[in-house]
């Protein structure tokens, strides 16, 4: 009897409890009430009276061992699989939300502007916001002692002595960009340059030391002041709508001659203000001879505008500011 004993105590500890079939074969071989344990006990009754005692005791062992063995196999095999499948203990339990993002509404304006002109025939370039004086000023006929260069409004990343060798500036506008094309490509040019711009200037809910700026130019043969009006007139009313109320006004730029500025009415009938969108002008001859254009052949207009206030005035937005400190609260009144 004792053999037999020993050979289910055996069998027991040799069983293998790695997963939860294993523990359920266990249970029903050894623990069930038909179980090899309770089939045991039931030869007790053979069992001769003196041996009773050790025999009861020793079956009364591996029952425990048998118990305790799947109690503790049991335990482990729950905790593990609890921290593989932690998330799905309670499938009921609602999903938490997952963070969605959103288009800054600069990007949004900016792709706006950029839909609107690659309807109207226009492509894409860009330029460093790291410029020498020659692209962002003198190239773009300005004057040596014109206040724009001046180190209130400019930041000067290399001011030299040296009257040969030319500054570096946080480009003050994306004009240098029309001069960057006008040497590199021939005639007809129909660009759009977007890009960030930089003046040292105070910064209050109306200005910063910098914002986004698309400037644009057309060059060809008999490029006339009409075809200019014509397209900044087009791009209002598709950015506006069509019954955008509008004017243009003359204005003085060192590189466009004659220039204008447009501006929208914003605001209803009884209440509003005409708000400045954009300069824009006829390219100024001296320009075309700096870069190497020949402004016997070719006229051109150009145009510039400002992104952060065409998003301003779309999301009436009022503070500069926010558009630059990527505030998520602010942000997240934008999607779309
Ligand atoms: N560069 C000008 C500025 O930053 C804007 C501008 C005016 C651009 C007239 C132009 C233009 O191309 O023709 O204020």
């Amino acid at each position: 009897m004792i053999d037999k004993i020993e050979q289910l105590k055996k069998e027991i500890q040799d069983f293998n409890l790695s997963g939860n079939d294993e523990l359920e074969a266990f249970r029903l071989k050894f623990l069930s009430r038909n179980g090899e344990v309770q089939e045991m006990f039931k030869l007790m009754g053979s069992v001769p009276k003196q041996e009773k005692a050790a025999v009861g005791k020793a079956m009364n062992e591996v029952k425990v061992l048998a118990q305790n063995k799947f109690d503790t196999a049991k335990k482990e095999l729950e905790s593990s699989t609890k921290k593989e499948f932690g998330a799905l203990d309670d499938i009921t339990l609602p999903v938490e939300p997952s963070f969605t993002g959103s288009f800054h509404p600069l990007t949004q304006a900016l792709d706006e502007i950029k839909q609107i002109f690659l309807r109207l025939g226009f492509n894409i370039a860009d330029g460093p916001e790291l410029e020498d004086d020659f692209h962002n000023f003198t190239a773009l006929n300005f004057p040596p002692d014109h206040p724009a260069r001046d180190m209130q409004d400019t930041f000067f990343v290399r001011k030299s002595d040296d009257p040969k060798s030319d500054d570096l500036v946080l480009r003050t506008h994306t004009s240098p960009v029309q001069i960057r094309l006008m040497k590199e490509q021939k005639p007809p040019l129909r660009s759009i340059m977007p890009g960030r711009v930089f003046r040292n200037e105070a910064v209050t809910a109306k200005s910063y030391f910098q914002f986004n700026q698309v400037e644009g130019l057309y060059v060809d043969e008999h490029v006339t002041m009409g075809e200019l009006i014509e397209t900044l007139v087009m791009f209002a009313r598709l950015m506006y709508g069509s019954d955008v109320k509008y004017r243009v006004r003359p204005s003085f730029f060192p590189f466009t001659e004659p220039s204008l500025e447009m501006d929208v009415w914003w605001g209803s009938e009884n209440g509003g203000q005409w708000l400045e969108i954009l300069g824009a002008g006829m390219v100024d001859p001296n320009v075309f001879d700096a870069t190497g254009v020949d402004s016997e052949k070719y006229t051109g207009f150009a145009f510039g505008m400002g992104v952060d206030r065409i998003a301003m005035l779309r999301y009436g937005i009022d503070d500069i500011r926010l558009l630059y400190e990527n505030d998520i609260r602010f942000l997240n009144q934008f999607k779309s």
